[in-house]
């Protein structure tokens, strides 16, 4: 199975999934990795693992998904014989024409227990909130913003102190657990 991964930023969760592969749990190949973001360390990660990347160019747009965008990064996900497209810190919303060429083949993971707090810095929200729980979802992408169907979430406790950074961190943990978890689901491939 051959995936391909978007992302605008550390790829922790890129990393978390190329980890499932290596260690023989999740039977897959990450064949692209693609960004928005020139200067997302998600791109040296997969460069130092010999893992063919590319940019997606939306410049003149802070955060919009332009169609001729949507587009060309489905053709280079096609290009790449890609079988199911990964979101792993993603910042734009994904419409068609790119949903179109993967249907319910794109996954997204998202910092909380959605339908709880879509949208950015969703740990923040929760902290804000006065949430005592948080957590994480991988779902199926539709057109809205964090609103498919979901496949697997991970709760953690949000504990006295707390700051965003300590939640985000306790996250984590799990999302990196929950995500190749996920494409394992989703694909029926494990080793
Ligand atoms: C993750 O926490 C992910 O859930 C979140 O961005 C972070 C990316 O971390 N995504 C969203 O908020 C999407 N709405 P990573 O680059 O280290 O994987």
């Amino acid at each position: 199975m051959r995936i391909g991964i978007l992302g605008s930023g550390s790829g922790s969760n890129m990393q978390a999934i190329l980890d499932a592969i290596e260690d023989g749990s999740l039977d897959a190949e990450i064949a692209l990795v693609l960004s928005d973001n020139p200067d997302a360390f998600i791109l040296d990660r997969a460069k130092q693992h010999d893992i063919p990347t590319a940019l997606i160019d939306c410049r003149g747009f802070k955060t919009k998904f332009p169609d001729e965008a949507q587009t060309e990064t489905a053709a280079a996900l096609k290009d790449a014989e890609v079988d199911l497209v990964c979101l792993a810190g993603f910042m734009r919303l994904v419409k068609q024409p790119l949903l179109d060429a993967f249907p319910q083949r794109i996954l997204n993971i998202h910092p909380s227990l959605l339908p709880a707090y879509p949208g950015l810095n969703a740990w923040k929200q929760a902290l804000d909130d006065g949430a005592t729980e948080a957590g994480c979802t991988v779902h199926h992408v539709d057109a809205g913003m964090d609103t498919g169907p979901t496949i697997l979430q991970a709760k953690v406790p949000v504990l006295p102190g707390d700051s965003a950074a300590s939640l985000h961190a306790r996250i984590q943990v799990e999302e990196h657990r929950i995500y190749p978890e996920a494409i394992r689901i989703v694909t029926g491939v494990a080793s």
